[in-house]
């Protein structure tokens, strides 16, 4: 099968005026784009680059992939990850992962929050904002708070001041947003105290649980634990990954059941990441969801989380593809996954 792949590359933007010096951090890398093209053809396919900028239509046109592995981030506001599965759409070609509705809403926060509600998945209170004069006590949850740019990922606007104590900081840091980036809203949320719990979740009908994986400091400190920037650009140093992550049963099986409630009611496909907090009383809360899960070989945290399971990289490409050629029913050629 001939299978290509579509991306947007962080060199695609060099050179660029930048707003944020985190303004790439969610395109990929060609070492990333290597590593699927390597294991698709590993597991017996034909690998097709074809990239993710303009240049992406007419490369389809000609290479007439049967399905299209995407990671594309795409770009321009909140929407942007919905526009090469889209034009995918529009062109009858079979794609892996979730479709452009997902993507689209999964990537601005507070839209995806309102949806996994009304599921029933448990998710911090919160609160946008379009300009700093909406900021009143009266109508914010209780501090601490955390500050986020609406529609990104990748950590991009996320640092350590964005943990906000008081009135003052968050004022302040509600401004450092607007002014990094423009032209978007600002998520206030409560900030949960207590373990953060990434979980994986492949497949479809029905999807499963792949993993879960605790992420934190490597050293014992009273700081909270935010998986910002700051610390994501020094995750050597700084960050233990534990899997599994020793939850207690109950917790652990309250957890999962939120993230398959999530995963179904937001209609994702193929796969996905999402992040959950528990706090010292046991309660779990939903964070956000990542519908394109982030494919690094060497730092995505759904991979390092595969790893310590012992699912090779190859395993969880092949089962993103698998998963999407039953929902096409294209499977001419597909050998038996192995692992996942
Ligand atoms: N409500 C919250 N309470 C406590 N910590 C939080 C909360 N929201 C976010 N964080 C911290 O900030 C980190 C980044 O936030 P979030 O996951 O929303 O951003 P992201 O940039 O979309 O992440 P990703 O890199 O997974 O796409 C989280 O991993 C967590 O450590
Ligand atoms: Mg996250």
């Amino acid at each position: 099968m001939k299978i290509g792949i579509t991306y947007n590359l962080k060199t695609d933007f060099k050179g660029l005026a930048l707003a944020a010096e985190d303004a790439l951090e969610e395109f990929d890398s060609e070492k990333t784009v290597d590593a699927i093209a390597s294991a698709i053809v590993k597991i017996g396919h034909e690998a097709v680059k074809l990239g993710g900028g303009e240049q992406v239509i007419g490369k389809i046109k000609n290479e007439e992939p049967s399905l299209v592995f995407n990671i594309a981030e795409g770009v321009n506001g909140r929407a942007r990850e919905a526009q090469i599965p889209a034009l995918l759409e529009l062109l009858k070609i079979p794609y892996t992962h979730s479709d452009p509705l997902t993507l689209a809403l999964t990537l601005d926060k507070s839209m995806t929050k309102h949806v996994v509600k009304s599921c029933g998945v448990n998710t911090p209170d919160f609160l946008v904002v379009s300009d700093t004069a909406e900021l009143k006590g009266d109508n914010l949850p209780g501090f601490p708070l955390i500050v986020k740019p609406a529609w990104e990922g990748s950590s991009k606007g996320i640092r350590t001041n964005s943990k906000v104590n008081n009135f003052d900081e968050l004022e302040t840091q509600v401004g450092w947003v607007f002014k990094n980036y423009p032209g978007q809203p600002v998520l206030i949320e409560q900030f949960i105290r207590g373990r953060e719990i990434t979980v994986g979740v492949i497949g479809n009908n029905p999807p499963r649980i792949l993993g879960m994986m605790e992420i934190g400091f490597k050293e014992n400190t009273k700081k909270d634990f935010i998986y910002s920037l700051e610390v994501k650009r020094d995750y050597e140093k700084l960050v233990k990954y534990t899997c599994p992550p020793g939850l207690d049963d109950k917790v652990a099986a309250k957890v999962e059941k939120m993230a398959l409630s999530a995963y179904d009611c937001l209609h994702c496909k193929d796969i996905a990441r999402m992040d959950f907090r528990i706090d010292e009383k046991a309660n779990a809360y939903f964070i956000e969801i990542n519908p394109l899960p982030g494919l690094s070989p060497d730092y995505s945290d759904l991979i390092i989380m595969s790893k310590k399971l012992g699912i090779e990289y190859e395993d969880i490409i092949r089962g993103i593809i698998e998963n999407a050629v039953k929902r096409y029913n294209i499977g001419e050629k597909i050998e038996s996954c192995t692992s996942v």
